[in-house]
Order: C-alpha cells, then sequence, then structure tokens
C-alpha cells in the first residue's frame, strides 16, 4: 500500500508532514524523499521503531523523529511549533509492525515454533502486558475480549480454558497460550484456516496497547491540524480499526449531526473533509503475493476542505 498510500498524500515539495506511526520507517522515507525542502514529523510510541528510523533517515533532512502515542498528536505537534491549520499531510498506517510480530521475545506471535513471555507492549514504558491481562483478567472481561477484539466465536470456550489452566500455575509463555486456546477450540476449526490462536492474540494486544481507544482523537487532531487541501490517509489491518476510521470520516464529512428528521440544521456542524475515494483501497494481487500481510489492509483517504 505503499504507492496507493503515496498518492493519497499527494506530497509536494517544502510541505509539512506527519507519520503517526514509523515503524520500519517504510512509508516515512518515502514522504522525506518526495517533500524535498519540507518537514516531516515521524511518531512511534515504540522505541524500537524511533531507533530503527533513525537509521533509515538520517540521510534525509527535515525529520524530526518523535516517541510517544499518536493520541498525543496536538500536544506533540505544538510543542514542534507546527500550528492547527498548516500540515500538509498526515498518515496513520494502524496496527502491529512486522517488526514487533517477527521480534519473538517483544512476545506478539503466536506461533509455537517460538516462545517468549507473554508481553505484547508495543511501549515498554507501558505498565499492562499480555501475562496481566491473562492472569488477571476475570473470565467474563477475557471472553468479552476475545469475542470484541478477536471476533472469535469460542471465546468464552478459550476465556474458560485459560481462566482452568491458570488456576493450577500462571500462563507465562506464549506457547502456553498458544497451544491451550488450540487445545479449547473443536479440533474441526483447527484443521481448517487459520491459526486457532491468531484471533485470541490480536484480542489481547488491542486490550494490552488500547489500540482502538486512540484511533478516534488522533483522526481529530489530524483534522484538524491539515490545511485546506491537506491530505489524511489511514490504512487498517481490520474491521474493528477500518469501522472506526469509516465512522469518524462519514461524521466529518457530512457536518450536520441532526436527526435525519429535523426540517433545518440546529447543530450549526460543517463538513470538515471531503472523501478522496468512497470505497476503501486495498492492496492489488502482486503486492499480496510479496506480502500476504497486506490482504486485510484497507486505505481511506480524505482532504480537508
Ligand atoms: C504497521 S506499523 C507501521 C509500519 C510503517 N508504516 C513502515 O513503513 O514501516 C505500525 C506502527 O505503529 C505503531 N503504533 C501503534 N499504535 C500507536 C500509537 N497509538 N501511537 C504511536 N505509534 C503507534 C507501532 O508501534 C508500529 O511500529
Amino acid at each position: 500500500m505503499l504507492h496507493e498510500c503515496m498518492d493519497a498524500l499527494d506530497v509536494k515539495n517544502g510541505g509539512i508532514y506527519v507519520d503517526g506511526t514509523a515503524g520500519g520507517g517504510g512509508h516515512s522515507s518515502e514522504i522525506a524523499k518526495h517533500m524535498g525542502t519540507g518537514r516531516l514529523i515521524s511518531i512511534d510510541r515504540d522505541a524500537d521503531a524511533i531507533a530503527a528510523c533513525e537509521a533509515r533517515l538520517s540521510p534525509f533532512g527535515g525529520v524530526t523523529l518523535v516517541c510517544d502515542n499518536y493520541r498525543n498528536l496536538s500536544a506533540i505537534l505544538s510543542s514542534l511549533g507546527i500550528e492547527n491549520g498548516s500540515v500538509d499531510g498526515i498518515m496513520f498506517d494502524l496496527g502491529v509492525s512486522s517488526h514487533q510480530i517477527d521480534t519473538v521475545e517483544r512476545g506478539f506471535s503466536y506461533s509455537a515454533k517460538e516462545d517468549a513471555p507473554l508481553d505484547m507492549r508495543m511501549s515498554r514504558e507501558d505498565k499492562l502486558t499480555a501475562y496481566d491481562v491473562v492472569n488477571g483478567y476475570s473470565e467474563s472481561e477475557l471472553s468479552r475480549i476475545i469475542s470484541e477484539y478477536g471476533e472469535e466465536r469460542f471465546a468464552s470456550r478459550i476465556a474458560r480454558a485459560i481462566v482452568n489452566a491458570r488456576a493450577d500455575s500462571p500462563i507465562k509463555t506464549t506457547r502456553e497460550l498458544s497451544e491451550l486456546v488450540k487445545s479449547a477450540v473443536p479440533a474441526a476449526s483447527v484443521e481448517h484456516g487459520s491459526h486457532p490462536a491468531k484471533r485470541t492474540f490480536q484480542a489481547i494486544r488491542i486490550e494490552v496497547n488500547g489500540e482502538l481507544d486512540g484511533i478516534e482523537p488522533a483522526l481529530r487532531a489530524a483534522v484538524d491540524a491539515l490545511r485546506p487541501g491537506g491530505r489524511l490517509a489511514v490504512i487498517t489491518f481490520h474491521s474493528l480499526e477500518d469501522r472506526i476510521v469509516k465512522s469518524v470520516f462519514a461524521e466529518l464529512a457530512r457536518g450536520c449531526t441532526c436527526p435525519s428528521d429535523f426540517p433545518v440544521c440546529v447543530c450549526g456542524n460543517k463538513p470538515k473533509i471531503k472523501l478522496v475515494n468512497r470505497k476503501p483501497i486495498t492492496a492489488g494481487a502482486d503486492e499480496i503475493k510479496y506480502n500476504p500481510r497486506s490482504k486485510s489492509a484497507k486505505l481511506r483517504a480524505a482532504e480537508k476542505l
């Protein structure tokens, strides 16, 4: 989705750009390449990602790296002297990075081939870990999270299995959790489809990092930060994220929030953005072939009015 995202951002020489999810710096370096004398603020809550970006973005001038949560976007920009209404383009590539998943000791991977402590924190400064969720949450909380954030139909069976297992001794590692989930779901569902622990790991990761909570405030702050004509591009990886982006974009593009049976508008809200594309852009067959994780990616873009 790199080229599609760059097209949506429409990077111009001399502009001010923000990458809210710098990760390994792939999108940031592409922006830096095209912005000429411009300025790029690359944000990530993961100190490892910021370190990777330091190396990758060092050839470019005008880049500022910030280790912080994108939900603090307004404060970050204001601390850098960037006023609301002055930014040319902002992007978010939401979720977990390949680097985080592939770094075994971070505890994101459900692969039973590898083992690691149950961590899953994107920022090591955060207190809550996957261990705390798995060993500390009640059965009903676990069931709700696994069902809601993992969209897992066997959530209650998995929650019950976790609570039963931890009554003997705490569940400490990714392999223990992965095997436990596998044994809790019907054998037929293990044989067909994706890894049986995939949805549970996604759910716990989302809970640990409060991933869904920050999206809406960050999108609203981003729209405020953009200049008229500035672009906002957001890549999501699952329907929970996409639903939030779709609904915030729709509300900001509609403006008026009065009930449809009101004869005249009384809220006075005006549209703040227009959608660049009605339907989300998805990865092409070629990209899916060399990067299978892009299969579920969706790109939505908007322009500030
Ligand atoms: C899919 S990766 C981004 C990959 C990046 N576009 C690239 O080209 O390498 C998502 C990144 O967003 C970061 N992230 C997730 N939630 C965040 C948040 N609330 N604030 C800041 N960074 C966040 C993660 O740490 C991760 O590095």
